[in-house]
């Protein structure tokens, strides 16, 4: 089984790759926490996967969020893949960490290097970089079944940039704090379509007078509302009204 989160596309890209190559299946990680589910059959010995952007150097809190619900009592193996735009400093070892205390072990990490979507801070790639950023990960989701099919467990990302530990630590707290709703704003180019309502995978988007609203003060940050949104009408604070939108051109969203 791979759960796997993915706000714009790029990790639900990597997962259904990797299932692919694996002969495995995907499963939404939001969909397991909207329908309650967090106990799962498996097979003896299965391994279990878990697909997520990394978010201020760590796992996006809904990650964490079911982690801390899932009973995997019988897989022999979990992985971790982690897409990301610059670097992913602590990410994995951090997940390691996390993983144990709840008795859980995180036997193998991967990074996936992919095009940047945090455009509160960042710019998106262009088009070309984008293309052949898609291009290097198909080649790196092949790597990675070989390596789970050979290799003996590790930490097999390369990709964590200098001074991890500390860059984690200090963007973790950042995120933890910061994970308000309190900067999206819609503007006037919104046509009503509630697009936004149906895919937000924390239930945080309500109607209200034919405009979306925020209903809940925290979310994952996801910017799943933003980047999908057709119009591009919802904004996050002032710097993303000139900035382009991104969805991974590979996917096709289920919802
Ligand atoms: C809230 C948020 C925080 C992010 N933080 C990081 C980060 O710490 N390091 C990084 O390299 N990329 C970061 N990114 C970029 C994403 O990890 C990257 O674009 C990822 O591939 C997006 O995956 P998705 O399309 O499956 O949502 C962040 C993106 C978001 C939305
Ligand atoms: S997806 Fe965009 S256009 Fe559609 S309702 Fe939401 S903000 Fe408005
Ligand atoms: S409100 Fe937007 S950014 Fe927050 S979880 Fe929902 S879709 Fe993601």
């Amino acid at each position: 089984m791979i759960f796997y989160f993915s706000g714009t596309g790029n990790s639900l890209y990597a997962a259904r790759l990797l299932a692919n190559e694996l002969n495995d299946t995907v499963i939404s990680i939001p969909e397991c926490i909207n329908s309650n589910k967090f106990k799962f059959e498996l097979k003896d010995s299965e391994k279990v996967g878990i697909v997520t952007p990394v978010y201020f150097y760590g796992l996006p809190s809904i990650v964490e969020d079911f982690l801390d619900k899932a009973d995997f009592t019988k897989s022999s193996l979990i992985y971790l893949v982690v897409t990301f735009g610059s670097f992913t400093a602590n990410t994995g070892p951090n997940a390691q960490k996390y993983l144990s205390e709840k008795g859980l072990s995180l036997d193998y990490i991967f990074s996936i290097h992919m095009p940047e979507n945090y455009v509160p801070l960042f710019k998106v790639p262009s088009k070309e970089t984008c293309q052949s950023l898609i291009a290097n990960a198909k080649n790196s989701v092949v790597d990675i079944a070989k390596i789970l099919n050979e290799n003996p467990p590790g930490d097999y990302d390369t990709h964590k940039g200098r001074f991890p530990s500390a860059v984690s630590s200090l963007c973790r707290m950042i995120y933890k704090k910061g994970m308000t709703t309190k900067k999206f704003w819609v503007d006037d180019s919104c046509t009503g379509c509630r697009l936004c309502e149906r895919i937000c995978p924390s239930n945080v988007i309500l109607f209200h007078d034919g405009k979306p609203c925020w209903s809940k003060e925290t979310c994952p940050r996801c910017l799943a509302c933003l980047h999908r949104c057709p119009s591009s009408a919802i904004q996050f604070g002032h710097f993303t009204k000139k900035k382009d939108r991104y969805v991974n051109p590979n996917v096709e969203f289920d919802l």
